[in-house]
């Protein structure tokens, strides 16, 4: 089995959580796209829901699968929101934003009454900020002075993409990964870093998700 099928087996499962007239949070990345296939099928089939979207990327995808979307200004309370991740402690605290889409999918989650999150083995972690660096979206307005105060939190960060052809994010700013030495007390992190002038959001998620659908070797594993 490799990893895609992981991947895939997670997402799946996700989807037998959504029922008749929901509004689904739409979430982003490699993972949850094996979901919006699978939720497309079911719409298809007649399952009436409405999808709002974390990206551009995935109203795009959603579009292509005849999901039909909203925003929160129509449906500001969603259901159930199915999204990925790049790291996942055992208290079920996340690290997001490797597909920059952090902090719609931040306010997604928010709103959000439950939270499912569908991952493959390998983004199980014991400590945050060991296997991945955690994304953190600046301004581009002083975005250098940003990123020396955010330094002196977290060691080293590198402006993705490079000086030279920075990535925008869908709300047209910058994101800085952050290389931690492991991230011990993430609440106090995700705290200091949004309190940083230029700082829009950062990666942590905290008490947020409600489970956790690991795709692994042996089958499905979850966490609650
Ligand atoms: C996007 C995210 C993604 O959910 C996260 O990066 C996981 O993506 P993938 O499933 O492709 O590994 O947070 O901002």
């Amino acid at each position: 089995m490799n990893t895609e099928h992981l991947k895939k087996i997670a997402a799946e499962k996700a989807t037998e959580e959504i029922q008749e007239d929901m509004v689904v949070g739409l979430g982003t990345g490699s993972t949850v796209y094996f979901a919006l296939l699978k939720i497309g099928s079911m719409v298809r089939d007649g399952l009436n829901i409405i999808g709002i979207p974390t990206s551009s990327g995935t109203e795009k995808i959603a579009k292509e699968q005849d999901i039909p979307l909203s925003t929160l200004a129509t449906h500001p309370t969603i259901e159930l929101t199915i999204d990925g991740a790049d790291e996942v402690d055992e208290h079920l605290n996340l690290i997001k934003g490797g597909g920059a889409a952090l902090v719609r999918e931040k306010i997604i989650a928010n709103a959000s009454k439950r939270i499912v999150i569908v991952v493959d083995e390998s983004k199980v972690s014991r400590v945050l900020g060991t296997s991945f660096a955690l994304p953190v979206e600046i301004v581009k307005f002083g975005w250098e002075a940003t990123k020396r105060v955010v330094d002196k939190i977290c060691g080293q960060s590198e402006l993705r993409g490079g000086i030279h052809n920075p990535l925008m994010t869908d709300n047209g700013n910058y994101i800085l990964d952050c290389h931690f030495d492991g991230i011990t007390d993430p609440e106090k992190i995700e705290l200091q870093l949004n309190n940083i002038p230029g700082v829009v959001e950062n990666g942590i998620f905290v008490n947020r998700a409600d489970r956790v659908i690991i795709g692994t070797m042996n089958g499905i594993e979850y966490m609650e």
